[in-house]
This record gives C-alpha cells, sequence and structure tokens, in this order.
C-alpha cells in the first residue's frame, strides 16, 4: 500500500525536532482526523538554512513532513512557495488515496512557516 520511499521517511524521519529561536512556525491541523503539523524554519540569506518538524499524526503525515523538510532546505523563500501538495506526494512516489490529505498538511504547514516568517519581517 505504501512505496518504500514512505516506510523510509516513516521509519526514519529526518529533521524531526522544534528550532528553539525559529524565524517562523507554521502550525497546521486537519479537523477531520485531528492530526497536527508544526514546521519550523530558519532563514539565512534569503534561503531555508534549516527546517525541522514535529508531528502528531499518522505514518502519512510522518513522512510526509519528513519529505517536505528534505524538499525546502537550501531553498529560497520563493522557490519554497512553490512547492505544492502534488510535489511532496510525488517526491514520495505517491501517496494511497485516502492518504493524500497527509501530504497536504505538509505542504501548508512549509507555506504557514513562510508566511509568519514574512509577518515577523513585516514584508507582507
Ligand atoms: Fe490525518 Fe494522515 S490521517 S494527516
Amino acid at each position: 500500500m505504501y512505496s518504500e520511499k514512505v516506510m523510509e521517511h516513516f521509519s526514519n524521519p529526518k529533521n524531526v525536532g522544534e528550532i528553539e529561536d525559529a524565524d517562523g512556525v507554521g502550525e497546521v491541523g486537519n479537523p477531520t482526523c485531528g492530526d497536527m503539523m508544526n514546521i519550523y524554519i530558519k532563514v539565512k540569506d534569503g534561503k531555508l538554512s534549516d527546517v525541522k518538524f514535529k508531528t502528531f499524526g499518522c505514518g502519512a503525515a510522518i513522512a510526509t513532513s519528513s519529505m517536505i523538510t528534505e524538499l525546502a532546505k537550501g531553498k529560497t523563500i520563493e522557490e519554497a512557495l512553490e512547492i505544492t501538495r502534488d510535489d511532496v506526494a510525488q517526491s514520495l512516489d505517491g501517496l494511497p488515496p485516502v492518504k493524500m490529505h497527509c501530504s497536504n498538511l505538509a505542504a501548508d504547514g512549509l507555506h504557514a512557516a513562510i508566511e509568519d516568517y514574512k509577518k515577523k519581517q513585516g514584508t507582507d
């Protein structure tokens, strides 16, 4: 049912944890399943120098969180904003249809963290 990549990121998630002095934090949740995700970003010279996550959710949510931190790290703010929900699912070689909403959470969380960063910078 799950691709090898999903299993890999679920069993050995990357960038787990909180960034204490994060420049932006995105907090999103899915009211249907009740899962929650926090994405923390650190920005240096217009690029995401660090991205971490804390997810209270299903295995697919953990795998997609892990994947999005890997996709976003090192990207510019503009590039990171272009990462779509589909990109996350595709990078994991797909997700079962009933689990697609889990990858939405990851992309939305990243975008929310960037919005938070912009707000703090006063550029929004
Ligand atoms: Fe809710 Fe996966 S079941 S995020």
